[in-house]
C-alpha cells in the first residue's frame, strides 16, 4: 500500500497563509484532503490562494481576520471552527518588511510590532482553537519559529525574542493538553526565498551579506515553501499522534542537532 497522509476532510486553519510558506502548507494540506481555512489580513491574497486550492480540485475557504487581534481571533475561530488543526504561521514584520536594527537602535515601539504577531498572534490563534480541540479531545497545533530564536541571530533580537517565546509557549501548551490526545510541536525555517526575503538583493551591501549567508548552509539555497510544507502536513495529520513539545528545524543544514 502506498504511504498517504490523509485528513479526510479535517478542517484545518492556517494564519497568514495569503502567500509564502502559509501558501505553501494551505496548498499541501489540501492536497492531502483537509479543508483548509485560509486566513490573512489581505483579502485578495487569501482569495487568491481559495481559488488555487479550488482549481486543483481541493477544498478551501478564505478567512479574513488580524491574528493580532484577541477579539477578531476569537469571533473567528467561533464561527469557522471546529478545527482539527491549527497552523500558526503569520509572523515575520507583518505588513511591513522585515527591517535588520542592531538592538540599541530599536524601542518598545518596534518591539511591539514583532511581539505582536509572531508570539500574541500565536497565543490568540491557540487560545481560539483550544476549546474545540479539548472537547472532541483530538488536534494538533504546529507553530512556524525560526532560527532567529534558536540560535540567535544579530539585528533581528525582537524577533528572535518573539519566535524564541513562541517555541516556549508551544512546549507549555503540549504538556497541558497531551492527555487530550492534542499535540502541539514547532518548525524552525531557515533563510526564506518567499516575498518577505530577508535579503533583498537591491543594494550592493545586502547582496554581499546575502552570498555571506547562504555559504552558511549545506544545502547552498534559501528555502521554499515547498521544503516547509511536507513535515508541517505531516506534523498536523492523524498519522503524528505521538510527538509533541518539539522543535524542527527545516534550514538546508545551517544548524545540526542531535
Ligand atoms: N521568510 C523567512 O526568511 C523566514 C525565516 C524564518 C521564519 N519565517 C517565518 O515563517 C512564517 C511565514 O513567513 P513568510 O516569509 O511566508 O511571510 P510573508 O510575510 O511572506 O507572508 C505572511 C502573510 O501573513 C499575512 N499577515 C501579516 N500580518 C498578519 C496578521 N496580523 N494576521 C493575519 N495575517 C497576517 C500577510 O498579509 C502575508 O500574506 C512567519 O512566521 C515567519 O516569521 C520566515
Amino acid at each position: 500500500m502506498a504511504f498517504a497522509i490523509e485528513f479526510d476532510g479535517r478542517r484545518t486553519l492556517v494564519t497568514g497563509a495569503g502567500q509564502g510558506v502559509g501558501r505553501g502548507i494551505a496548498r499541501s494540506l489540501a492536497r492531502a484532503g483537509s479543508t483548509v481555512v485560509v486566513n490573512d489580513v489581505r483579502p485578495d491574497r487569501a482569495d487568491a490562494v481559495v481559488e488555487e486550492i479550488r482549481a486543483e480540485g481541493g477544498r478551501a475557504e478564505a478567512a479574513i481576520f488580524d491574528v493580532t487581534s484577541f477579539e477578531e481571533v476569537l469571533a473567528a475561530t467561533d464561527r469557522l471552527g471546529p478545527f482539527w488543526a491549527l497552523v500558526n504561521n503569520a509572523g515575520n514584520a507583518g505588513t511591513e518588511r522585515f527591517a535588520l536594527t542592531p538592538f540599541v537602535e530599536t524601542d518598545p515601539t518596534d518591539w511591539d510590532r514583532y511581539f505582536a504577531i509572531n508570539l500574541y498572534g500565536v497565543l490568540n490563534c491557540t487560545r481560539g482553537v483550544l476549546p474545540g480541540m479539548i472537547e472532541r479531545q483530538e488536534g494538533r497545533i504546529v507553530t512556524i519559529v525560526s532560527d532567529a530564536g534558536r540560535r540567535g541571530e544579530p539585528y533581528m533580537s525582537a524577533y528572535a525574542a518573539a519566535k524564541a517565546g513562541a517555541a516556549g509557549f508551544s512546549r507549555a501548551v503540549a504538556r497541558e493538553v497531551g492527555r487530550y490526545g492534542i499535540t502541539v510541536n514547532n518548525v524552525a525555517l531557515g533563510s526564506m526565498a518567499t516575498p518577505t526575503d530577508l535579503f533583498p538583493e537591491a543594494s550592493e551591501e545586502m547582496a554581499e551579506r546575502r552570498a555571506r549567508r547562504l555559504r552558511d548552509y549545506v544545502i547552498r539555497r534559501f528555502g521554499t515553501p515547498e521544503d516547509v510544507a511536507g513535515l508541517v502536513t505531516y506534523l498536523a495529520s492523524p498519522l503524528a499522534s505521538w510527538i509533541t513539545g518539539q522543535t524542527y528545524p527545516v534550514n538546508g543544514g545551517y544548524t545540526m542537532g542531535q
